[in-house]
């Protein structure tokens, strides 16, 4: 990881209009060893996190827009209607610290509702997309500092100094990222994420409920197939990115509510019995077998408050939506 700093050094031309820019992109041959150690494991397994070079965020935001991904329009609903209580909540003048912000869309009712928000610092591995989207930000909001820093979320962070004031550190965690975590590393990040975000600190997250599985499942299995593609660009970056030998249209997307373990699981499933190479290694698939690409852990409202106060927070609030899809959390950091 290298070294912290609060100035722009670290800036590419595109994103000299940013109040900080910090770039810890990690390095290309993770990729590779992740996954080669992916495709040696049984079940074969691959991160999430490869799913978002800038291809991928694209697709990711189709899928927000499509008719069955409840998720962001349920979310976007939830922060507009309770502006009035996060803005007591957080207090004038909060520092926004974004966590996985793609195209950086729903912190603005955030920006826009709350008093004299004075920095919006967004992080994310996407490294062009995350550029993007704060550039618009700046343009849109000169008066708030935007700073970015391209970086995998889970590895320690330091947070530089950008803000003008002395608000309140609203941590801001929506999309029900958190449930791309087994239950164990939710723990450890949501540890994390309180020592960063420090005394006085809030974190706000949203995450997505246990309900009837047709719902889930249709969720991640849209009529338009942008999940599939979504899923698929894996692949796609593997060839481009790793130079993997493997015919893509020998694969398929599958996904499915797991009831037992309380997740949506995304897998690419082989068509077919056949090689991929990689890396001058050969991987067997027989028809039918699987990389396990994706979880999504939904949470009880009570589940995920203990869960979030095993990490050192308190969990202070949470709300639902009318219809019980989604949920929005307020926790604060809980100093001894
Ligand atoms: C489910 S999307 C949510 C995007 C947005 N926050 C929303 O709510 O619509 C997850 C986001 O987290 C980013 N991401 C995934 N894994 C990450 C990691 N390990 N480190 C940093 N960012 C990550 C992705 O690039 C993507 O933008």
């Amino acid at each position: 990881m290298s070294k912290p700093s609060d100035s722009k050094n670290d800036a590419p031309p595109e994103a000299d209009t940013l109040a900080f820019f910090q770039d810890l992109e990690p390095p290309a041959n993770d990729f590779l060893q992740d996954a080669l150690s992916g495709l040696s494991a049984a079940p074969k397994t691959m991160s999430p996190k490869y799913f978002y070079d800038q291809k991928g965020s694209q697709l990711f935001d189709a899928i927000c827009d499509t008719q069955e991904y409840y998720v962001t329009r349920t979310e976007i609903d939830l922060l507009q209607n309770l502006i009035p209580i996060l803005n007591k909540l957080a207090g004038p003048g909060a520092d926004i610290v974004e966590y996985g912000s793609g195209a950086s869309v729903k912190v603005r009712t955030l920006l826009e509702g709350l008093d004299n928000v004075s920095s919006y610092l967004a992080i994310d591995i996407s490294r062009a997309h995350l550029i993007n989207a704060c550039r618009v930000l700046a343009d849109d909001y000169p008066e708030i500092a935007i700073g970015a820093i391209c970086a995998d979320f889970t590895a320690p962070i330091t947070l530089p100094a950008i803000s003008r004031e002395k608000g309140r550190v609203v941590g801001f965690l929506p999309g029900s990222t958190i449930g791309n975590f087994a239950p164990k590393d939710a723990k450890e990040f949501l540890a994390r994420a309180s020592k960063m975000l420090g005394e006085g600190g809030a974190l706000l997250m949203g995450v997505d409920l246990k309900k009837d599985p047709d719902i889930l499942n249709a969720a991640y299995n849209d009529a338009q197939g942008v999940t599939a593609a979504f899923n698929l660009n894996l692949l796609t970056r593997m060839r481009g990115e790793l130079g993997a030998k493997l015919n893509q249209d020998n694969f398929r997307h599958r996904a499915f509510y797991n009831g037992e373990q309380g997740r949506i699981e995304m897998h690419l499933e082989s068509k077919t019995e056949q090689t991929v190479q990689l890396d001058g290694k050969e991987f067997s698939f027989s028809a039918g077998e699987t990389i396990h690409t994706e979880n999504s852990y939904k949470y009880g409202l009570e589940e995920f408050a203990a869960l979030a106060e095993s990490a050192g927070f308190r969990a202070k609030h949470a709300w639902t939506d009318p219809k019980g899809l989604f949920s929005l959390h307020w926790l604060e950091v809980h100093t001894q």
